[in-house]
Parts: structure tokens; sequence; C-alpha cells
């Protein structure tokens, strides 16, 4: 390839494998370099040093004209900038920042993401152009996904923007597809000479992004002078902030006009643009001393420390308790009870203890060691090897039933309406449930004499216990305290295996197999399964009438139902994600490579290895116009 590429240099494309020759180890997506380069922002940290940047950068170089059209204020997301390719209205390509000039291609992990569409609506998307925007988590999802890492032994990610750009460079797609990525698109760029933009201004911009289908973030402000932006400003930082579910770490201020941002361009050798600013607002980070170090045993038998704070203000909140995830966590940063400590809290994020701060040791700070006994139950604890983990295996610990209990109720999972951590803790007290099937026997009557408990409620209660009953095999995966087993992967195992038997029936080897699904995973769902108290649970909850099974996303009597598909190429109007989708609602099962079980193979422009493959194996290759024929498309 590279002697032909210096025979004619006109064959060398940007994403040649030769020009990731030398590049870091590991690297594995083609690089993509940017058509126009995607740059970083100058900060400016209070009101003074906007106003600096107004003065200097904005109406030193344009004056007054600023005054027409004012400023866009935007949320600063804290998440990964993505730039999306869109030609004739279907996304063709995304790609990372990168070095701002050369990013990395992530088109077919990014296609995983719900919130970016796979095509434009609307009369007025330029027939090229690349919308740029911010690939970022909500709390809740980067928490329940922490969470998740902390089971498997992994480490845990510091904040949602890492997450967020470590989730995009996952090298199976499925993988990026279990992780709870979200996207706000910001600006529309078009290469030179392509076309020209629909709209005059920034907030028109937006305006038409959110036209096009494309998520906008909320809360953006159209300011007409640089004191309406510092009062909004001011609003943000301390109560817009504390409201929206997802980190952000300033808002970006842009000058309105895009003809302006054109005239103002960037600032010398920084290559910032002089048309926008991040207005920062300072970390939510605190000091103060860590009191103790205690032990909660989690619903999986996970013993999970937590730090026990002198009360600090944090955020707007008065933080006591802080996660210290396990023992590593602790080692690691060599943390020590008595310890001044800097914590941290974003938004929703739970309190974080980032270290010590070893200069103001005084020689009483004691070094801490894993209780050898669970402190709900005293039985020895067990420390596990591959995830660095102490557990309790008391199947009978009541910490950890209760911690099971108020899971399998909770909003991701069974979603009992009602059923809180207090009421499912007084449930037990009253000996009324010994486990999350026994919610299921439980009746307006039994729950009625309850304390703070009337009539009403308990009825309500019995009427949501009833519907949960409906919740499909993936959320009662999820509920039932699989180890390894968060929201992402009960998914994809009620997807592959349809109901809670053919799962129980399956061997470890057809767990592994499943694409997202490693080893230890499909380990620890066969031992659940081979687990005698879980099958007495399971065995109750089917006796109550529980479903298990998943709704069928495919059609079980479609035109294609049972037939195995490969894709390959680029079809001529179908973008794969929709080629799958319409697969799958036809019944058949969308994989990723060709074998003699592939029942044919649908090729488009370009096709590679799958299309030779297919050709040795005596697979029948098709092309769509015979697949829309097959999917029922005339004629
Ligand atoms: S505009 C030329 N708008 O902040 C500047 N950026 O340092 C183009 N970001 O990596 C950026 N929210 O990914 C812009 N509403 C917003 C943004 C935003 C988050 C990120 C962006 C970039 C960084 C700028």
């Amino acid at each position: 390839m590279q002697a032909l590429e210096a025979a004619d240099p006109s064959l060398r494309t940007p994403d040649s494998p030769t020009a990731r020759i030398g590049a870091e180890p590991g690297a594995q997506f083609a690089k993509h370099e940017h058509l126009v380069p995607m740059l970083s922002l100058a900060n400016a940290t209070s009101d003074a040093e906007l106003a600096e940047w107004e003065q200097y950068e904005v109406r030193g170089h344009i004056g007054d004209a600023v005054d027409a059209d004012g400023y866009s204020t935007e949320l600063k997301i804290d998440g990964a900038a993505i730039a999306l390719t869109y030609r004739d209205r279907r996304l063709v390509l995304a790609a990372t920042r990168g070095n701002g000039f050369i990013g990395e291609d992530v088109t077919a992990n990014v296609r995983t993401i719900r919130d970016v569409p796979a095509e434009l609506v609307g009369d007025d998307v330029p027939p090229l152009c690349e919308i740029r925007g911010e690939v970022y988590m909500e709390y809740a999802g980067f928490e329940a996904m922490n969470a998740e890492r902390v089971r498997a032994g992994e480490p845990v990610f510091a904040n949602p923007r890492n997450s967020a750009a470590g989730s995009l460079r996952q090298i199976d797609p499925a993988a990026t597809a279990a992780r709870p990525l979200r996207f706000f698109g910001y600006a529309i760029t078009i290469p030179a000479g392509a076309s020209a933009l629909p709209v005059a201004t920034q907030t028109a911009l937006l305006d038409a992004l959110a036209r096009w289908g494309v998520p906008v973030a909320p809360e953006r402000q159209h300011c007409r002078t640089l004191a309406e932006v510092h009062a909004w400003a001011a609003t943000v930082e301390h109560e817009v902030r504390a409201r929206i579910p997802f980190a952000i770490d300033g808002l970006v201020v842009k000058v309105n006009a895009l003809r302006l941002q054109e005239e103002l361009g960037t600032q010398g050798a920084s290559r910032k643009p002089r048309w926008a600013v991040a207005r920062k607002f300072a970390p939510d980070i605190g000091e103060t001393r860590l009191r103790d170090i205690r032990v909660n045993v989690g619903r999986t038998g996970a013993l999970n420390p937590f730090a026990v704070l002198e009360p600090v203000e944090l955020g707007g909140a008065t933080v006591k308790l802080a996660t210290l995830h396990n023992a590593a966590y602790i080692r690691d940063r060599d943390l020590r009870v008595g310890d001044v400590v800097q914590v941290v809290r974003a938004g929703d994020v739970i309190p974080k203890v980032l270290g010590p701060v070893a200069t103001k040791r005084d020689g009483t700070e004691r070094v801490w060691e894993m209780p050898s006994h669970c402190p709900a139950c005293g039985t020895a604890a067990v420390q596990d090897e591959d995830d660095a983990l102490s557990y309790c295996l008391n199947a009978r610990c009541p910490g950890r039933r209760l911690e099971a209990m108020v899971h399998f109720a909770s909003r991701d999972a069974m979603d009992i309406r009602g059923l809180s951590y207090a009421r499912i803790a007084q449930l037990v007290e009253a000996a009324l449930i010994e486990d999350v099937a026994d919610l299921y026997r439980l009746q307006a009557a039994d729950l009625e004499p309850l304390e703070r408990m009337g009539a009403k409620s308990a009825a309500n209660l019995e009427a949501a216990l009833l519907a949960s009953k409906g919740q499909p095999l993936s959320r009662l995966l999820f509920g039932l305290n699989i180890r390894h087993v968060g929201a992402g992967v009960a998914e994809l195992l009620a997807r592959r295996f349809g109901t809670l038997e053919a799962l129980l029936a399956a061997s470890e080897a057809d767990i592994a197999a499943v694409r997202g699904i490693g080893d230890v995973i499909a380990r620890a769902v066969r031992q659940w399964a081979d687990d005698p108290g879980a099958q007495t649970v399971v065995e109750k909850l089917r006796a109550a009438g529980v479903r298990m099974d998943e709704p069928a996303r495919a059609q079980a009597d479609g035109p294609l139902s049972g037939k195995t598909v490969v894709l390959t190429g680029t079809l001529p109007t179908l973008t794969r994600g929709e080629a799958t989708e319409r697969l799958e609602s036809a019944g058949a099962t969308v994989t990723s490579s060709v074998s003699k079980k592939t029942s044919f193979v649908v090729a488009g422009e370009d096709a590679g290895s799958k299309l030779e493959k297919a050709r040795t194996l005596g697979v029948e290759v098709i092309d769509e116009a015979e697949l829309l024929r097959r999917l029922g498309d005339a004629p």
C-alpha cells in the first residue's frame, strides 16, 4: 500500500492505514482530518475577566457593531467534543476532536447514540455540513456506570467527561451502545465554498438545529448586553446548575452575529476564537476532616467503604458523607482516618473524596484496614482476587437483603412506585418479606396496619406491585442482583436469550458468545443460575406471575424471521443503522461476521473481506434493491 501511495499520491486518503504507522500502539481508529479545525476556547473565570474579553477581543476589533445582535449564551457541557458530517441529510461520519486538526473516526460508535440523528429533517439542511456538539453523560448514568465498574473491579471514571470520552473510543460499538451516552449540538460548520448557512445568528443556528432534529442544550439565553450575560452567569452558577441532570463547567458566551464571528476570527498563535469565551465556574471543591471510614454492605454482598466527614458546605449543600468505592481507592490515595481531605461535589454527583492534604498531617492519622467481617451480619468477609473487593457471602445477611430488595424495586429495575428504602426496611422489620419474591405476596390488607400507611397508600402499593409484574426480562435481570449484571448487560442478555428459561439453560460459553459480554460476566451469570437460593427466588417469582420474557423487537413471523444477515459496504440509500432496524423488525438477526450459518450478505459499495468470505463459503450475496424487495418494498 505504501508503494502504491508513493507511486500515485492521489490514492492516499487521510484514513489510509499507512497514516497510522508510527502512531502510538493501540491506535484502533482511522484518523480523520477536520476540514475546519476544532478549536478550543479562551477562559474567563470572573465577571472582570469576561469584561476584559469583551473590551479587548470584541470591541477592540469590531467596536459597537456587537450591540446590534448581542450574545448567545449557552451551557458549557462537560463532555467530549464530536463532529458529525451530514451529506444529503444523512450521517456519514463522526469524528472526535483529537488534537483539533486530526481526530479519530468513531462513526460506528456514534451511530449507537440515540440522541444523534441518523438523518436530519428539514428543507433548509445544507447538502454537506458538519454539526458539532458534545457527547456527555447524565449524572445518573455516570453513577450507575461507575457502580458497575466497582463491581467489576475496574477503575472508576473521575468525572462524566472522562467516561464520555472513554465510551466513544470503545473498540466494539456494542460496548459503546451499553453506555448511557447523550448528545447536544451547538455549531454548524460548512466546508469552504460548499454552500451558505441558512441562518445569520448563533441563536437562529441553535433554533435550526432543533428544527432539524438535533438535541440542543436547555437554558440557552440571548443576552443583549454584557450586563445581561453577567446576571445570567450568576443565575446559572447558583440556581440552574443544581437543577440540570448533567455536568457543566461554565457558560460559553458567543458573539451572536455569524458575520461578526467571521470578521473577528482567531487570536494570533493560540488560534482561539475571538468571538467566543468560556465563562468558567469554580469547581465545588472544599477541605474538611475525614472523621472515620465505615463500611456498608451492598446488594451483591460487596463491602463498600464510605467517608464520614466533618460537615462542609459544597455546591449549595452540606456534605457529611462521601463515597470511597473500595479498598483500592483508599490505598491508592493513602487516605488515613483523621486526614484533612479534599472533597468535590458537582451538581448531583455523589460527593467524592479526592485525596488527603498530606502537608496538614500531624502524625495522629491512622491507616485504615478493611474489616475482616461483614458489618451487618458478622460473617467473615471474603477477598475476591480478580475484582479487588471484599464480599459478604452470607446469602441471608440482612444488610445485603435489604439493599437487594431496594435495588429490585428501584426505578431502572422493576420500578415499584411508592416502595421506598424506608418502606422496605419496615416490611422486613415486620417480617412480611424475606426476599424480593415475597413482595408479590403482599396484599393491601397486610399493609394497612403498618405505621405511616393508610388504606390509600396500601391500595396504591398493591397496584404498583401488580403493574411491576409486567416489566420486561431486561429489568427483571437487572433487578435480581446478579454480580456484574448492570442495566446494559441485562439488556444484552434479555435480547439475546429472549426468556429467562433460555438464559438459565445457556452454558457459560453461550453467554460469553453474546456481543458485549465477556468471560467474567458469563461466569457470574452461570454461577448465579446454579445457585439454589437464586433458583428458589426465580420459582417464587414465576409462581407469582412475574413476566419472564423480553418483548421481541424482532417480529417472530416477519418476512425474514429466522434469517441471519450480514451487512457490508455502503448501501446506496439505507444507512447501516436503518438497514439493521428494518431487518430486525422483519424478524432477521443481524450479525457482524460471515459464517456458514449466514443466510445472506447484503453488500454495498466498497464491501471488503466479508464479501470475499461470503463468496468463499458460498453464502448468497444480494444488493440493496433485492433487500428492499425481500423486506416487502415494491417492486
Ligand atoms: S463552541 C471554537 N459551545 O468546550 C469554539 N463549545 O474549549 C467552539 N463545549 O471542546 C466551541 N459546550 O467541546 C462551544 N455550547 C458550547 C459548548 C462547547 C461545551 C466544549 C467544546 C470544546 C470546549 C471549548
